[in-house]
């Protein structure tokens, strides 16, 4: 007897997504199933191509699969289309599929390092990346980044972002000169990102990155009163004061109705780049043990490096220039965290949606 497309349908049916907390076949996910005598080959089309637990699911389902009566072979090739929430009577930015803000509080935690190398992380993992600086009173992307001067400008068209480490990028620091001090009042502030979500031509972005300037939130005001928000990530240190910084950030965020997706501890530790061993300088655990007391996902700790410090200063980002290094493994790993989370909140509301 040969085998079935529904045999195979009900075989993946037990593979749980363990972040969607459904079955696969449920989810949509599994695709294009083919079956030539006991051979099968099928699609699995994930949410996400950062998924973190992508090689595990490929494994289960092909195990599923390989497990039903006269099936010889079974071979699953993993794709990914990231989805969006859509616009929530917002207008979104055209093509953009998911608008994630790096923020918030004082300066100096880490947001930007987090934000490019994030950025970064997630378009190695094959996702279409854009990073919007939403410093424009201290722009340090281009120089993160090591993208120095003017972007076109095409007529009608816009502004077209100019590319590094495989990611869209723009920046204030582009656009005015590196020691011209920037002055703006707010109004000008509110156009100056507006412009830079309206006027740039994104193409099509699965994540479109937006790096937000210390402070008191008037850019994250500024983007959630006028496009559809996918979620916000919190950058903290270990020490105790930065507690009080993050209860503001989360209830800012909070007050703007735009989701959490979760804390990252930056500096968390330093390891000794000739042992290995760890040094806890400012006691450890904070941010997991905020992201309990706030209900929101604990995304990672981020190790101190010199060669963080130094891969900004030279337009190096760590993820690309030691991708083997701890702290780059860290920003990898909770890149896929912060993807995932994406796609949590994305289905939480498609589901809301469904059963309205
Ligand atoms: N994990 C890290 N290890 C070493 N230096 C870091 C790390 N994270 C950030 N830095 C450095 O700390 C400084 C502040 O980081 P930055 O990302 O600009 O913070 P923010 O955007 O919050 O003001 C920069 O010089 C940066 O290179
Ligand atoms: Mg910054």
């Amino acid at each position: 007897m040969s085998v079935t497309k529904e045999q195979v349908l009900s075989a993946l049916r037990d593979v749980q997504d363990p972040d969607l907390h459904k079955d696969i076949v449920t989810l949509g996910f599994v695709k294009d199933v083919q079956i030539e005598d006991g051979e099968v080959d099928f699609t699995v089309e994930l949410t996400t191509p950062a998924c973190p637990v992508k090689d595990q699911l490929k494994t289960e389902a092909e195990e599923k699969v390989a497990a039903i009566d006269g099936v010889t072979a079974a071979r699953a090739k993993m794709t990914a289309s990231v989805r969006t929430r859509g616009g929530f009577g917002k207008q979104e930015i055209p093509g953009v599929r998911n608008i994630l803000a790096v923020g918030a509080g004082k300066g100096g935690v880490g947001k930007t390092t987090t934000s490019v190398n994030l950025a970064v992380a997630l378009a190695k993992q094959g996702a279409r990346v854009g990073l919007l600086d939403g410093d424009v009173y201290g722009p340090n992307i281009p120089q993160m980044l090591g993208v120095t001067g003017a972007p076109e400008v095409q007529g009608e068209k816009g502004i077209v972002p100019p590319e590094a480490f495989g990611i869209k990028v723009i920046s204030m620091g582009m656009l005015v000169p590196p020691d011209q001090p920037i002055i703006w009042r707010g109004p000008m502030l509110h156009g100056a990102v507006q412009q830079f979500m309206r006027d740039v031509q994104w193409g099509e972005l699965d994540y479109l990155v937006v790096d937000l300037p210390p402070g008191t939130g008037d850019v994250a005001l500024s983007m959630a009163q006028s496009v559809p928000m996918a979620g916000a990530v919190v950058v903290t240190t270990p020490q105790g004061v930065a507690v009080s910084d993050v209860r503001k950030a989360v209830g800012m965020f909070r007050q703007l109705n735009i989701p959490l997706l979760g804390v990252i501890e930056n500096m968390s530790y330093f390891a000794c780049p000739h042992c290995g061993e760890r040094t806890d300088i400012f006691g450890t655990g904070g941010g997991k043990r905020m992201g309990e007391e706030l209900d929101i996902p604990f995304l990672g700790e981020v190790p101190i490096d010199t060669r963080v410090r130094a891969g900004s200063d030279e337009g190096q980002p760590i993820v690309d220039a030691a991708p083997d290094a701890p702290a780059a493994k860290a920003f990898l790993d909770l890149s896929s965290r912060v993807a995932a989370q994406v796609s949590i909140q994305n289905t939480r509301v498609l589901r809301v949606v469904q059963s309205d």
